[in-house]
């Protein structure tokens, strides 16, 4: 099959904003307790962090965490994980039916995002409680001293404030599974009311308000409208969420679905617009999607902890999803799909970060490694920066029941003119055909290959494993050539490629 491509050096969709590349770690599972933190380790750090796990991270290069959660938050006490540790209550989880020792709490993590080099982007709890708790824990953040919770915060050990800049404000409120869930127009006053007090305090912040769970929500997308008729003026960011499955075990609706990823951020760009005319609004709100990965693999065998019939256990194995090879073509699609909507999608976040429905997995006491799923991530947040390219593609199409025509080759192109170089992130959908693609490049001068990695594997459920990590792992390409301002390359059936060139 052929497929062409142009790329123009002035054809821009937008500046990419760095925080496209961020990702989420919960109080849920073992994301924290033997996944960031575990004392006894022999890689632990003075602070009891696993270094092994801080170095994948830190390979990525991701700006942002967000923290501490989804469900977890709505019926979080943040002054729970604050002081001594030995003083530190254990509370009962509603939301993932576990218990929280509370020994990782803010101070912890956010010496973790130091180490990792990364950032927290925190949640506050506007299901159990509300604008009261939100804006003591901005002023113990945030707050240089001189007050009571700064003060709190400066004899706890930490001098220096967190300076924490993005701030969502609740998760998920539309969910009926949400502690504290809420109507659009409940969630919508308190969203308006507390981001007018954290205001108050820093203009500066930036503040997502909860956008819809998923785009199946019966409340989407009046959701959206009513929610930012109430704060449109006062938040940066509407959040949403979405994770993939391929339950029905059919691969090409499976690889579709980043074309409902695409309607959804379309759909949801569109309301932005409405509020924003209605409202006579110079402002402009963008897209957080601040939740989204594939979620199928561990549903049946987490059903006896989440119904209770393991009582409350702490820090049991959750949502600990074995990624394969089919799942790295579909990270590789949503990275694609949100390189492309980088003018309205600001901020994504890859749900989650250690082995909860993560990249990085550990054993306690054991390794750390790396899931099929980590690599496109890792491309795509070390490479995928700077300018994201208006690329016109013309491929074959294949009919779809959950998105109708869909091309088989997904291609997604970056300029970095830090560094100059142009990166092409490529899928190809087909189970059988190869890909011949022939990129024209214009407006670029001259070019010459940098690198090329090709991740393909005979078996599409093929994964990695802690005896087996390297199973499925990007390889060099070959092949691929620059010539007289053209880019052609193969992609086989069933792939993913990352492939950079130096202009
Ligand atoms: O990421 C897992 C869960 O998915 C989050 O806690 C919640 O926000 C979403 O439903």
């Amino acid at each position: 099959m052929k497929v062409a491509v142009t790329a123009h050096a002035r054809y821009v969709v937008s500046e990419i904003d760095p925080r496209l590349y961020g990702s989420f770690i919960e109080h849920l599972g073992r994301a924290v307790y033997t996944g960031i933190y575990e004392p006894g380790h022999a890689t632990a750090d003075e602070n009891g962090m696993r270094r092994d796990v801080i170095d994948l991270v830190k390979a990525l290069n991701m700006p942002i965490v967000r923290y501490p959660g989804g469900n977890f938050v709505s019926a979080y006490n943040w002054e729970d994980g604050i002081g001594p540790k030995q003083d530190r209550p254990t509370r009962l989880d509603l939301a993932w039916h576990t218990s929280e020792s509370n020994q990782v709490g803010i101070h912890e993590f956010a010496d973790w995002c130091d180490a990792a080099n990364t950032e927290m982007m925190l949640a506050v709890n506007l299901g159990s409680r509300g604008l009261d708790e939100a804006r003591n824990f901005l002023e113990y953040a945030n707050h240089p001293g001189g007050s009571y919770w700064s003060d709190l915060r400066i004899k706890n050990g930490r001098k220096e404030p967190f300076d924490v800049k993005l701030w969502c404000l609740g998760n998920e409120m539309d969910g009926p599974w949400q502690i504290g869930h809420k109507t659009a127009d409940e969630y919508g006053r308190l969203a308006h009311e507390t981001a007018k007090a954290l205001r108050s305090f820093d203009k500066s912040l930036e503040l997502v308000v909860c956008g819809s769970s998923n785009a199946k929500m019966p409340t989407y997308p009046e959701w959206e409208a009513t929610v930012l008729d109430h704060t449109y003026n006062e938040v940066d960011y509407i959040s949403l969420h979405m994770y993939f499955d391929n339950h029905a075990n059919d691969t090409a609706n499976y690889l579709a679905m980043s074309e409902k990823l695409d309607d959804y951020i379309m759909s949801v760009a569109g309301v932005i617009d409405y509020i924003k005319a209605k409202k006579r609004s110079t402002k402009q709100v963008y897209i957080s999607f601040d939740e989204w990965n594939v979620w199928y693999h561990s549903k049946e065998q987490d059903k006896k902890i989440l119904e209770g019939n393991d009582g409350w256990p702490s820090a049991p194995p959750l949502l600990e999803d074995i990624y394969n090879f089919e799942d790295v073509l579909q990270v590789g699609l949503i990275l694609n799909t949100f390189i492309r909507r980088s003018n309205v999608v600001k901020i994504a976040c890859l749900a989650q970060l250690v082995n909860v429905i993560a990249p990085i997995m550990t054993v306690p006491n054991g390794p750390a490694w790396r899931q099929t799923t980590y690599y496109p991530f890792l491309f795509a947040c070390v490479y995928g920066r700077g300018k994201a390219l208006d690329l016109k593609v013309a491929s074959p199409t294949y009919k779809s029941d959950v998105a109708g025509d869909v091309a088989y080759a997904d291609i997604a192109g970056v300029h970095d003119e830090a560094c100059g170089h142009v990166t092409f992130f490529a899928v190809n959908r087909h189970a059988n055909e190869t890909a011949e693609l022939d990129i024209g490049l214009e407006g670029f001068g001259s070019a010459s290959l940098v690198d090329h990695q090709v991740m393909t594997h005979a078996d599409l459920r093929a994964v990695n494993s802690a005896e087996k990590p390297d199973n499925v792992v990007p390889k060099p390409g070959s092949g691929a050539a620059v010539r007289e301002g053209r880019l052609s390359l193969t992609l086989p059936p069933y792939s993913y490629q990352m492939i950079r060139i130096k202009i």
